[in-house]
């Protein structure tokens, strides 16, 4: 290992002195960053990278240079900034860096204001950001492997690539940029082990232009998964770097030490309580880096919003928050919350020689706006483009559209109450007979199914499908977006449908035609209002009073919302408002409880309320039957946060529809249980998809304090965890967690992540039981 360790850093010494050697060429005097033997270096002196998280497209674009003067006088020297492709190639072959998308000012402005950068531009780079950055339109192609050496995808991703390195190559710090670094795709060891395909993507990246080191970024338990010695790896981690930069010297036994992520806190799903962090774990793991010289970058620094219809989905099926506030130092909002002083004073004890930390900059005004009335309103239905009709209905992708909604209408005959049903439904699926909603098929249930009241005539039924983010992780990235067909009533396959194409883009919102909003509680429908001001600042639109939808104003898209929580709130930057009069237009797919909205001088972005949820129940009530069954597996798990891979060699194969892990005590002997990541590994020793997988039963999970929920544990992320019950109660082993595989599945083991972190966090299972079979439990 040594001798191939020498070998590596005398590749990359090369690879830098070529690029120094280029430089000289460009305008700018050159600064040189290597890859040392234990460190960085930076013009030759050891350099401790201490960066931070910020997305350009996260932040509207007139606010970049504050955000980056904030993270710079929080003691940052370093800015990392992914790119996504779907934003940069809203069509294949069509490149668009205006606006948001101008990351390259973005890397001008941090260079400005003192900040190197590390650049992540992908293909895939996840961030809860719709299908992970990756463009909708390779959906089309139904049997196409996404990240992976599969032409269809590989070729794109490649001229992709190129055509960032044509924007980037000059930014690099080789030609007088500030651009230390660039990332190779995002995280592939959790994904697949096919270093070849990184290869591909490096190699392209080399041709065309960039000079600087490339990397690669994994959590501890992934980082052997296509490992390749020329890229240089990062480790991405919440907590415990001991144990995650051990992890990392066994593919990487000397050099440089680096946290690619390290987490301040988390993203929000809708439904589940907002993330908070662990402050006190978060300034002794950033203590411990600094003062053992490891660099790191904070994911997030500052969040942001994801604007527009860019929010993702966590796999299996938890969509995203358009608020993307992290609990990060910067809020949303731009502000300094208490972790940023923290972080600050923290950080200001290990500046290098003659290093100061710049003022802070101001923040931006914030304006309260009195409560208005919404009363214009365009009803969706009478609203509808020209149809297109097919016999069989497609998905999204078929009629050429890759977000918004879609409505697929076709008529009944006159008959009895019968199961409507689908081959599945993405995402939602609101059910209309003549005009009147009957229901809704719902993703985070699996369920595309529902009992369609009987008919005393021939009725239009109409499915009002809402896609909402592409799923950002996982295989579950291929995610076409509709209704999947066969749709059939009674059994019956229903053939000869209208399709609606309701893209939710600036054409669509320019041909609405608004009237004076009716009274009573109208369908799914835009509704329109006019705010004149003429004191400008940024605001937090309050949507208490709304359903679900989309909001905009101004023509900018500011998000989605949905009034389940945690997000109650959408931001509204001051700089997208002008004196006199704005414009809202909020499309509300279940109708307000009245039409009134106004704006807050702060954020509400922990509030749930799962009464306001047209899904009654998401664990309805069953019935165990573990004590009829025979587990087909019982083990001890070793202590510590590594993943362990379970073959049933002995009994091997077994089936069934649910997959059933019940702890039997903890290593800590407390009475939780928690479980960062399970996979079920099907006949083939690989990890089955998670698509379409529910939780069928859990006995405990804590939602009061934290987000322990249960879907934690097939969410594909090592840093969130299901944990049971701990603030109200602390119900006792043994516990169960259930999956629901959706089918009968062939099954050869499992893989389970405990929770990660030191040695001291709660909740790692030591005796358990495995259960599979199609009874685990009865509805
Ligand atoms: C991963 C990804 C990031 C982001 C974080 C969670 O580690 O690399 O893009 O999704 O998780 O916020």
């Amino acid at each position: 290992m040594d001798q191939l360790f020498s070998k590596l850093i005398t590749l990359w010494l090369s690879l830098a002195s070529f690029a120094v050697f280029t430089s000289s060429a460009g305008a700018e005097p050159a600064h040189t960053f290597v890859i040392g033997t234990n460190s960085f270096l930076l013009d030759g002196h050891d350099f401790q990278i201490r960066c931070g998280e910020i997305h350009a497209a996260r932040v509207p674009r007139e606010y970049w240079r504050n955000r980056l003067q904030m993270a710079h006088a929080m003691g940052l020297n370093t800015v990392c900034a992914y790119l996504f492709w779907n934003q940069i190639e809203p069509e294949r072959g069509r490149f668009d860096w205006s606006g948001q998308a101008d990351v390259m000012e973005f890397c001008r402005i941090a260079q400005q204001e003192g900040l190197w950068v590390i650049l992540r531009p992908g293909p895939y780079s996840c961030a809860e950001w719709d299908e992970g950055g990756l463009p909708w339109w390779l959906l089309k192609i139904p049997d196409i492997k996404l990240r992976t050496r599969d032409p269809r995808y590989l070729g794109p991703a490649k001229d992709y690539l190129r055509e960032v390195a044509r924007q980037f190559a000059p930014l690099q710090i080789t030609h007088g940029g500030p651009i230390l670094m660039v990332q190779v795709e995002n995280e592939y060891g959790s994904f697949g082990t096919d270093a070849a395909y990184m290869g591909e993507l490096r190699k392209t990246m080399l041709e065309s232009g960039f000079d600087v080191p490339l990397f690669a970024c994994n959590p501890p338990s992934d980082l052997k998964h296509g490992w390749r010695p020329d890229l240089f790896p990062v480790v991405n981690f919440g907590s415990g770097p001991a144990k995650a930069f051990a992890s990392l010297r066994e593919i990487f036994p000397q050099g440089p030490l680096m946290c690619g992520e390290f987490y301040p806190g988390w993203f929000d799903t809708w439904g589940a309580p907002h993330h908070l962090g662990n402050t006190p774990q978060y300034l002794a793991d950033l203590q411990s880096m600094l003062a053992s010289g490891e660099s790191f970058s904070i994911y997030m620094a500052h969040g942001g919003t994801t604007f527009g219809l860019w929010s993702g989905t966590d796999r299996p099926f938890k969509p995203d928050t358009s608020s993307y506030d992290y609990e990060a130092p910067i809020s949303e909002a731009g502000w300094p919350q208490p972790k940023y002083f923290q972080t600050r004073s923290l950080l200001a004890k290990y500046l290098l020689p003659g290093e100061t930390l710049p003022e802070m900059p101001s923040t931006n005004p914030v304006i309260a706006i009195p409560p208005l009335e919404m009363s214009e309103y365009a009803s969706l239905f009478g609203n509808l483009p020209e149809p297109i009709s097919v016999s069989v209905p497609g998905t999204m992708e078929a009629y050429d559209q890759g977000h918004g909604c879609l409505l697929y209408r076709t008529t009944l005959p006159a008959g009895p109450s019968a199961m409507l049903e689908a081959a599945g439904i993405h995402d939602f699926g609101f059910v209309f007979l003549d005009g009147k909603r009957v229901g809704v098929m719902d993703r985070r249930v699996a369920a595309a199914k529902l009992l369609l009241p009987a008919r005393d005539h021939a009725a239009v039924l109409d499915i009002l499908v809402e896609a909402v983010g592409h799923v950002n992780f996982g295989q579950e990235v291929f995610d076409p977006k509709g209704l999947y067909a066969p749709l059939t009533l009674a059994g019956q396959e229903l053939v000869g449908w209208q399709i609606f194409k309701l893209p939710l883009d600036d054409s669509m919102l320019a041909g609405l035609k608004f009237q004076n909003a009716p009274g009573g509680t109208p369908g799914p429908a835009f509704w329109r209002g006019h705010m004149q001001l003429d004191q400008l600042g940024d605001t937090f639109l309050d949507l208490h009073f709304w359903g679900k939808g989309v909001i905009w104003v101004n023509g900018h898209c500011l998000g989605r919302y949905w009034n389940i929580g945690p997000t109650q709130t959408a931001y509204l930057p001051g700089c997208w408002l002008r004196p006199g009069d704005n414009e809202i237009v909020i499309l509300d797919l279940l109708g307000p409880e009245r039409p009134e909205i106004c704006g807050l001088a702060e954020p509400v972005l922990n509030e749930l309320h799962p009464e306001k949820d047209f899904l009654p129940d998401h664990r309805p009530p069953v019935k165990l039957n573990l004590a009829s069954v025979a587990p087909v597996f019982t083990g001890s798990f070793p202590p510590g946060p590594a993943a362990q891979e379970i073959h049933f060699s002995a009994s091997f194969p077994v089936a069934g529809r649910y997959f059933c892990l019940q702890s039997l005590n903890a290593r800590d002997g407390k009475p939780y249980a928690a479980v960062a990541e399970l996979d079920v590994l099907g006949a083939d020793g690989k990890s089955l998809s998670h698509d379409g997988w529910t939780i069928a039963y859990v006995d405990s999970e804590e939602r009061v304090a934290e987000d322990g929920s249960a879907e934690n544990a097939i969410d594909g992320q090592t840093a969130s965890f299901w944990h049971t019950e701990w603030k109200n109660a602390s119900p006792g082993h043994p516990h169960e967690l259930i999956l629901d595989l959706g089918k009968t599945q062939t099954i050869s083991g499992f893989r389970y992540v405990p929770r990660q972190g030191g040695d001291s966090v709660a909740g790692r299972i030591k005796d358990y039981r495995i259960y599979v079979g199609d009874n685990l439990i009865s509805k």
